[in-house]
């Protein structure tokens, strides 16, 4: 059987934070799969460079995704690991982008991505100063800052 990390956090304050993280990779879930259907379905005069960006922008996502879930498994915890119950715990609006003209795309993607910024400067600071977690506090900060940097390369792309 697994031992439980000793790593000087009490369990309520690894509870807390595991809940936090699990909320996190829902909504990274549901951002993820429009990316990639933005990836897919963009078409227009700016096809090439969108689509490489939600491309790359799709990748980043997917390897935050695996960075969260094992932080989860860090702590103790085990991540949701179905497609049903990851979008049950999402906060960010599951819709398929697939067919959205080129201009919708990068707002919607932006939006998200400015909602899931906020909702980690939440959460990093209640890791800190709640739950007393500083390596999720740092995590989470380092999350916060790639997705500010996304969002700019968002908004300069509007079309
Ligand atoms: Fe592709």
């Amino acid at each position: 059987m697994e031992a439980s990390p000793e790593i000087g956090l009490e369990k309520a304050a690894r509870d807390g934070v595991i809940d936090l993280l699990q909320t996190l990779l829902s909504d990274l879930s549901v951002l993820a799969a429009k990316t990639r259907a933005a990836h897919w379905g963009v078409s227009g005069l700016h096809f090439h460079s969108l689509h490489e960006l939600f491309g790359e922008q799709y990748g980043a996502i997917d390897g935050e995704i695996d960075d969260v879930a094992e932080r989860i498994r860090t702590l103790g915890g085990f991540p949701v690991g179905s497609a049903g119950g990851l979008l049950a715990g999402a906060r960010l609006l599951d819709i398929d982008v697939v067919r959205r003209p080129a201009g919708d795309l990068v707002a919607l993607l932006q939006a998200d991505h400015e909602a899931l910024i906020r909702s980690l400067r939440t959460s990093a600071r209640a890791a800190d100063e709640k739950f007393d977690d500083a390596g999720t506090t740092d995590f989470l900060v380092g999350l916060m800052a790639s997705h500010e940097k996304t969002a700019w390369m968002l908004r300069a792309s509007a079309v």
